[in-house]
């Protein structure tokens, strides 16, 4: 067991990573946040939750979730601040706890990222469904438009969309910096129009009660409230991917942890007021549909926002797929080229300068969930494998503070260890909320990922093999 403990040396990450060119400042970050943040998790979300779990109170599940999210993204800005190297939690794991535990946590993002992509494909899928094809009077059979575990087939169009994404970022094209930023202000600009249009067609009876009495299960009286606070969880997922771009940052020590906080307390904004105003607007009872904001705008008339939310929707989530296929495959690459999973995957190919096998990898599987897991079943599934990440890396930070090879003149988290510990405890206690079904499944995946570790990973690891020679 000596060898699932042994741990990276920094200095080694370091060296590799300062191939990579320095150019990000706090403001890309920031960008780059918004970019992976703002998905299908707003667009949907709100009115899923609001109908199933904690009605109007929805609001404060976002505010509870996205304290946590900001707490964790504090401990994931140290990590980066001490050592700015690429592979956020996979290689920060690997050098704190050893590469075995570095492993898991790369293999939780593997979820975390393939099953984001299927998620959001889902998102994009009920929106172009609903909005485009039904414009024109096109209605898919269920059989095509959802599932097995909903009484449909397969969902045809989420098919479709990571396979079109597959095709895009198999020819090298990754987003060009404007194009991002163009994308980033529309669907931020749409959300803030929703905002502030619906608030002019908000109904205060829709509040009352603001957190119905049929959710409030245990603990006391939390319980729908908790469930819906783990749920949404999944809209602040992708802030911790900026600590994979860490190493290809220009001031490493404070811009991370700008660019980490600032894209926590614009979702946090955004989100709060998101549901506050759409279960202002339809009562919670009647939002447990695919594309509440759209269905929002519908239900009282305006159907020009309804056309420009969708516009949104779409290009927001659009862009979280590029973002998110690109960085799942970058990871397989990255665990690849290390020996953990089979050469083949960190092959990069001649002509596009892409990991082809793992981006060949990544579309089946992405496609597969895609095709037939339902949504909430996904996010729950996203949030289990993530929040196993953030407890380690929170938890994490107390043996950071300890290793005197590892100096950090930069960000802190500030009322260590207290925040740490609490950051850690309160992402246990959203795993422990999230539905049976997800956690069973997360054990599964993590038992998969050791079997891989032991038999294969564990051998040809050049970690290991630096050792030996
Ligand atoms: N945070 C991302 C979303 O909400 C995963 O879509």
């Amino acid at each position: 067991m000596g060898d699932f403990f042994k741990k990276q040396s920094v200095a080694n990450f370091l060296e590799v990573d300062s191939r990579l060119t320095k150019s990000l400042t706090a403001k890309d970050l920031l960008a780059l946040g918004i970019g992976a943040i703002i998905g299908t998790g707003i667009f949907i979300l709100p009115g899923h939750e609001a109908a199933m779990h904690a009605g109007p109170a929805v609001a404060i599940a976002f505010l509870m979730s996205g304290i946590v999210a900001g707490t964790v993204g504090m401990a994931y800005a140290e990590f980066s601040s001490a050592m700015p190297v690429a592979g956020s939690a996979y290689s920060f794991g690997s050098v704190i706890y050893g590469e075995g535990i570095g492993w898991i946590l790369g293999w939780s993002l593997i979820l975390e990222y393939f099953l984001s992509v299927s998620a959001q494909s889902v998102g994009f899928a009920s929106y172009f469904n609903n909005n485009i094809l039904g414009a024109f009077g096109i209605h898919l059979p269920k059989f095509l438009s959802a599932g097995p575990m909903e009484g449909g087939g397969i969902n045809l169009t989420a098919v479709l969309i990571v396979f079109v994404i597959a095709y895009v970022i198999a020819h090298g094209t990754s987003l060009s910096k404007r194009v991002e930023n163009v994308a980033v202000i529309i669907k931020v600009t749409i959300i803030v129009l929703f905002i502030i249009v619906g608030a002019f067609y908000v109904n205060t009876k829709n509040y009352v009660p603001f957190y119905p009495a049929e959710f409030h299960s245990s603990p006391f009286g939390l319980g729908g409230l908790s469930t819906s606070a783990a749920t949404v969880f999944f809209a602040f997922i992708g802030f911790d991917a900026l600590a994979s771009n860490s190493a290809e940052t220009i001031n490493p020590k404070k811009d991370v942890a700008k660019g980490i906080l600032g894209t926590v307390f614009i979702a946090i904004v955004l989100y709060v007021a998101f549901s506050l105003v759409l279960t202002g607007v339809v009562n919670y009872k009647d939002l447990n549909v695919d594309d509440p904001a759209a269905y929002a705008l519908k239900v009282i008339h305006l159907n020009f926002w309804n056309k420009l939310i969708t516009l949104g929707a779409l290009v927001g989530i659009f862009t979280a797929l590029l973002t998110l296929f690109f960085g799942g495959s970058r990871l397989v690459y990255a665990l690849g080229r290390d020996g953990l999973l089979p050469k083949k995957m960190g092959e990069v190919d001649a002509k596009y300068s892409v990991p082809k096998n793992a981006i060949y990898m990544a579309t089946v599987v992405q496609a597969f969930f895609a095709g037939l897991v339902p949504l909430t079943e996904l996010t729950s599934l996203i949030n289990a494998g993530t929040l196993l990440a953030f407890i380690f890396i929170s938890f994490g930070i107390i043996p950071l503070r300890r290793r005197k090879d590892i100096p950090n003149d930069g960000y802190k988290m500030p009322w260590y260890p207290v925040l740490p510990v609490l950051a850690g405890l309160a992402s246990l206690y959203f795993l422990l909320m999230l539905p049976k079904l997800s956690k069973i499944t997360v054990v599964i995946w993590l038992v998969i990922g050791a079997i891989v570790y032991l038999v294969y990973g564990l051998k040809h690891s050049k970690l290991q093999n630096e050792s030996k020679n």
